[in-house]
């Protein structure tokens, strides 16, 4: 049985939604923050207050920095060390032009003594374990042939590879080929990400390929009981989906309904809940519940699943 991990995705994997994933859910065995940045100087309260204990109680997390140089990395574990975080995730894969500019994200592939720097920093710490997400390159699929001996050279708990290149983002298809390579070159045990939306995927996954464990974003979101299914090696019923979509739904809800002071705005952030799930609960439902206009409409369409 593999290790699961809960896949960062800004916007959709915050604390209450992890919390109430995990409390309600489970399976999985790690979820990664979406990333932290250094920004003017700091860390944005919103981020922060993402990966502060008190928010994460109970839940187990592996916070993710974006970084692109020895500074700005260094700059981000002063803040984060004193938190007590064991496992800290570099994302080197994120291919917003927004980071890729400055370097950030994928945007490091194409700079390898960039990336000698932030694993200078890494071998400084070695109280802490370290993990890298990453991609194949940020324009062509053998970019990470310069990077790969660098991390190989770092001590890494492993590397996440998302077997596409920045340009594709998500869509496209996944490079399995350059996978394999990436596998068979790399020191460090391997986690797979992407694409995976049902329990065959990941057993497919284990089946042909030589990986420590598998992330998943999308498939998750979609299909919240994935990783749990797997686990115990149950599938579970539409109803009993429903059930526990909606349930989680309620309590997001109510802590929104907290958090956030005007009705249009819980409207715009709870609705982001259901963006993956058109195939769970259907096209036409979907689009009812995404294309309601205010809460009471919103509420009657949720309600009718
Ligand atoms: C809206 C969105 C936000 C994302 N935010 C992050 C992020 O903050 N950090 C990161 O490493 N990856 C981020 N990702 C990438 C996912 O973690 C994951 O690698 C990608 O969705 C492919 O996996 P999947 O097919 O299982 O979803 C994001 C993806 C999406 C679609």
């Amino acid at each position: 049985m593999l290790p699961i991990y809960f896949a960062p995705l800004q916007g959709y994997t915050e604390d209450a939604y992890r919390r109430l994933h995990h409390s309600n859910i489970g399976g999985v065995d790690a979820y990664f923050t979406p990333f932290v940045r250094w920004e003017h100087g700091g860390v944005r309260s919103k981020d922060m207050r993402d990966i502060r204990p008190e928010f994460n109680s109970g839940v187990p997390l592996v916070p993710q920095v974006i970084a692109s140089s020895a500074k700005e990395l260094q700059s981000l574990l002063d803040v984060l060390l004193p938190l007590d975080y064991k496992h800290i995730d570099i994302n080197m894969g994120c291919p917003f032009p927004l980071q890729t500019r400055h370097g950030r994200g994928a945007g490091i592939l194409q700079h390898p003594e960039a990336v000698k720097e932030i694993c200078k920093v890494i071998k400084e710490h070695p109280q802490i374990e370290f993990s890298v997400k990453t991609r194949l390159g940020l324009e062509s699929n053998d970019e990470w042939k310069q990077i790969l001996p660098i991390l190989n050279d770092t001590p890494l708990k492993f590397i996440i590879l998302h077997p596409r290149i920045a340009t594709q983002q998500y869509k496209g298809t996944v490079d399995m080929e350059a996978f394999k390579e990436f596998l068979n070159a790399s020191a460090h045990p391997v986690i797979y990400n992407g694409d995976i939306s049902s329990i065959e995927d990941i057993q497919n996954i284990e089946k042909q390929y030589n990986v420590a464990g598998i992330m998943i974003g999308r498939g998750l979101l979609a299909r919240p009981t994935l990783a749990q299914e797997y686990k115990t090696g149950s599938t579970i019923d539409y109803k009993t989906l429903l059930r526990t979509i909606k349930d989680i739904h309620s309590k997001l809800l109510e802590h929104y309904t907290n958090i956030i002071p005007n009705e249009s705005q819980q409207l715009a952030k709870i609705r982001t809940y259901w963006d993956f799930m058109e195939e769970t609960i259907g096209r036409k439902q979907w689009k009812k519940i995404i294309k309601a206009g205010n809460m009471k409409n919103y509420l009657i369409a949720v309600n009718s699943l």
